[in-house]
C-alpha cells in the first residue's frame, strides 16, 4: 500500500517541524522541513551575495543558483540539511537568517528553484513535509493536510526558548518582532502566500502541549482512514 502524503502549513513557531518529525517516526515516513531549504538558500546568499552595504544582492544570489548543493541526510533518525557538503542545520537558525529568509522566500526564482526538489521527495509517498505553501501549491493533492496556528505570546514564548535551548543569545520583544514580520511578509506575498488550503484541517494549538497536537493529528489520520 503506498504510504501517506501529509502537508502541514500554518504560522512559525507553531511546533510544524517538531510535530512533523514525531509523526513522521511514528508513521515510518519521512519528514522534509521545508523552511529550512529557504533558510539555507538565505544563508548561502549573506555569505556570498551581499553588496558593500551588507545587504543582500538578488541577481546575484540567481545568478548564484547552479552552485547551490543542498542534501538532506538521515543521521541519527534526524535529517540533516547540508549545503554544498556542510551541515547548516545550526547556521540556518541564526538571528541574520530568521530577519533576511522571508524577503529571500518570496522571490519567484527562488521559490521555482525549490518547487521541484520538493515535490520529487513526494513522489513516491510516504512524506509529511511542512512549511507554508505545501498544501495549496507544492502538493494539493496531498491525501492530508493540516493548517497550524497558535496565538502571537504562545509562539514568541517557544521561539525564544528554542533559541536559548540551541545556544543563541535571545531577545523576547525582538523574536516577537520577527514572528509578525516574517508572517506578514509571508501571507502578503504574491507568490505561493502563506495561507490555509480550503481542504486543510486547521488545528490551533495556543492550549496545547506538542503531544496534544500530535495526538489530535493522529486522531484525524485514523477518523478520515
Ligand atoms: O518554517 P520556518 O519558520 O523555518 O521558515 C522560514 C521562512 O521560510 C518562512 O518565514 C517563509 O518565509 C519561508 N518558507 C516559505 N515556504 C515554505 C517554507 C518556508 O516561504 N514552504
Amino acid at each position: 500500500m503506498k504510504k501517506p502524503v501529509i502537508a502541514i502549513d500554518g504560522y512559525s513557531s507553531t511546533g510544524k517541524s517538531s510535530i512533523s518529525k514525531i509523526i513522521a517516526e511514528k508513521l515510518g515516513i519521512v519528514h522534509l522541513d521545508t523552511g529550512a531549504l529557504y533558510r539555507g538558500i538565505t544563508w548561502f546568499a549573506l555569505q556570498n551575495c551581499v553588496d558593500e552595504n551588507g545587504k543582500i544582492n538578488l541577481e546575484e544570489l540567481f545568478k548564484s543558483f547552479h552552485l547551490i548543493e543542498l542534501e538532506f541526510k538521515k543521521e541519527e533518525d534526524e535529517l540533516i540539511l547540508y549545503l554544498n557538503k556542510i551541515n547548516v542545520s545550526k547556521e540556518i537558525r541564526a538571528a541574520e537568517v530568521s530577519d533576511n529568509v522571508s524577503l529571500i522566500a518570496k522571490q519567484k526564482e527562488v521559490r521555482d528553484f525549490l518547487l521541484e526538489a520538493q515535490r520529487s521527495i513526494a513522489r513516491n509517498g510516504g512524506v509529511i513535509m511542512d512549511g507554508r505553501d505545501i498544501g495549496t501549491v507544492v502538493l494539493p493533492d496531498a491525501d492530508f493536510k493540516f493548517f497550524l496556528t497558535a496565538s502571537i505570546e504562545e509562539r514568541t514564548k517557544r521561539r525564544y526558548n528554542e533559541l536559548l535551548s540551541m545556544g543563541f543569545e535571545a531577545d523576547e520583544t525582538q523574536v516577537r518582532e520577527n514572528l509578525m514580520e516574517r508572517d506578514r511578509i509571508d501571507s502578503e506575498r504574491e507568490i505561493s502566500p502563506l495561507r490555509q488550503a480550503e481542504d486543510a484541517i486547521v488545528i490551533d494549538n495556543t492550549n496545547l502541549t506538542k503531544s496534544q497536537t500530535i495526538e489530535s493529528i493522529l486522531q484525524h489520520l485514523i477518523k478520515i482512514n
